[in-house]
């Protein structure tokens, strides 16, 4: 009596991992469905992570920008203030739209949507809300979650994660932030913008901790001059929510100095992610995981047990969107039969502050490391016409290139756009292109673009405007 729905693929997770992976493996002709458990499709990324968080990076620029920069271009505004509410729904809307648009494209592509949480009750076998589906292929794409620290609980009110400081009710006389990651910068750097006394404490003695160094001291003290307070080499040993605020202890990270006190309205902890992988059934069927919690899996997305595949932050690399969406389109091209492969060093890495930091490839330091010889090559916005005429010149592009060969081996920018900026490169270094290559095409004029080219020129100490 085995009246069981079968699918070639059941996927756990609708995060861009998931739901793109769902897409591809729909397209390839495979009956896919997409377990989830939240009242909507799209993940941390869509919900509460990448897309809400760019909605309010972008209100609070508009607001910083009128309120600090429009008069220098001619503009005067009077009574400016921040509506916090309108602020919010535009941010729900934006995400609204964007977790709608998802449940769109299943049914465009004939995805089922599973609702409730997933179990790998068997191999080949996924039970959601008690219901027993069989599936050739199981893919696990649940994604990550919020860490704390030791003694600091997350109550979502006062000490908050990611989550919550995307949902503060008033912006907040003082903010400390936890971590100076990509979290902790993208998220103080609104509140900052918004009026909030944001200090950033972070345990390494430099912020934006496996970026590019120069790129670090560059962006610290870019974002000083904005007002943002940072304490390095220091580690928060706890924080007490009470009626009065957050009491904060705080003490050299190599633990000799003594310690001192801070207080706060809201503390945001940002000190990582780790892999999702709660309820699962991982332990039952056997799936392994490594000693960070992470499935492990070979090249091809397989765990160790046959018909069972992990893709996205609940595996080894950066927990990023954009790579779990480039696993999921392997996996599902593999699981279709094709050949598939993702290039790891060339997994762009952006900063959605402003100015925006990007990087892709290697760094100074780790070509230093391997013992690679290398030239350099740097440009600032602040010799470019475009970037000038936008009251926009911090930052610089900088272009590593093979000492032998000329291959691009990394780039790292600070500035404008940097994020759409380093597109161009990537797509060189797919192509394992030279910094000639970059520096021989025609860049229109006059546009940020020209930043890249000038420092590909200048790998060759040829720029031309500086
Ligand atoms: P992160 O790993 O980027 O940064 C955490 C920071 O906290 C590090 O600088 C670390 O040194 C510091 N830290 C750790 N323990 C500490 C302690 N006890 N005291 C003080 N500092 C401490 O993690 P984050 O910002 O929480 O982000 C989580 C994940 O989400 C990351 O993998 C990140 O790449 C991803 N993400 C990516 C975004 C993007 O691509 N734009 C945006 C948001 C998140």
């Amino acid at each position: 009596m085995s009246s069981q729905e079968t699918y070639d693929v059941v996927i756990i997770g609708a995060g861009p991992g998931g739901y793109v992976c769902a897409i591809r493996c729909a397209q390839l002709g495979m009956k896919t469905a997409v377990v989830e458990k939240r009242a909507t499709l799209g993940g941390t990324c869509l919900n509460v992570g990448c897309i809400p968080s760019k909605a309010l990076l972008s209100t609070s620029e508009k607001y910083e920008e009128a309120n600090h920069s429009f008069k220098g271009f001619g503009i005067d505004i009077k009574g400016l203030s921040v509506n916090l509410k309108a602020m919010m729904k535009h941010k729900t809307d934006v995400v609204s739209a964007n977790t709608a648009g998802i449940e769109y494209l299943f049914k465009k592509n004939k995805i089922d949507w599973l609702k409730g949480a997933g179990v790998i009750s068997a191999k080949g076998e996924v039970t959601v809300a008690e219901k027993k589906y069989k599936a050739k292929h199981i893919v696990i794409a649940t994604g990550s979650d919020v860490v704390s620290l030791p003694g600091i609980t997350i109550d979502e009110k006062q000490i908050v994660s990611s989550t919550g400081a995307l949902e503060l009710p008033a912006v907040p006389k003082k903010l400390v932030v936890i971590g100076g990651g990509v979290i902790g910068l993208e998220l103080g750097c609104v509140w900052s913008r918004l009026g909030a006394d944001v200090t950033v404490i972070e345990f390494l003695d430099e912020i934006l901790p496996g970026m590019d160094g120069e790129i670090r001291k560059e962006s610290r003290k870019i974002f000083e001059k904005q007002g943002v307070k940072f304490k390095t080499s220091t580690k928060v040993t706890s924080a007490k929510a009470g009626k009065s605020g957050v009491e904060l202890t705080l003490e050299a990270a190599t633990g000799d100095a003594k310690a001192e006190k801070l207080s706060a309205d809201i503390v945001l902890v940002a000190v990582g992610r780790k892999p999702y992988t709660d309820a699962l059934g991982l332990d039952e069927v056997g799936v392994k995981t490594d000693e960070r919690g992470r499935i492990k899996t070979d090249a091809h997305f397989k765990t160790n047990i046959d018909g069972i595949y992990a893709i996205g932050d609940v595996i080894a690399g950066p927990m990023l969107a954009h790579k779990a969406e480039e696993e999921g389109v392997v996996l599902a091209e593999i699981l279709a039969g094709q050949s598939g492969h993702l290039d790891y060093n060339l997994v762009p890495g952006v900063v959605y502050t402003w100015p925006e930091v990007a990087n892709i490839g290697q760094t100074e330091e780790q070509l230093k490391q391997a013992g690679i010889a290398y030239k350099k090559g740097k440009f600032p916005f602040s010799a470019n016409g475009r970037a000038r005429a936008m009251g926009a010149t911090e930052g610089f592009v900088k272009i590593l290139a093979d000492a032998r060969t000329d291959q691009v081996l990394g780039a790292h920018i600070i500035g404008p756009e940097a994020g759409t900026l380093i597109a161009e490169i990537a797509a060189v270094m797919e192509f394992r292109g030279s910094a000639e290559d970059i520096a021989r095409t025609c860049h229109a004029h006059p546009t940020l673009e020209e930043v890249v080219k000038e420092a590909a020129l200048a790998v060759d100490g040829r720029p031309l405007h500086i």
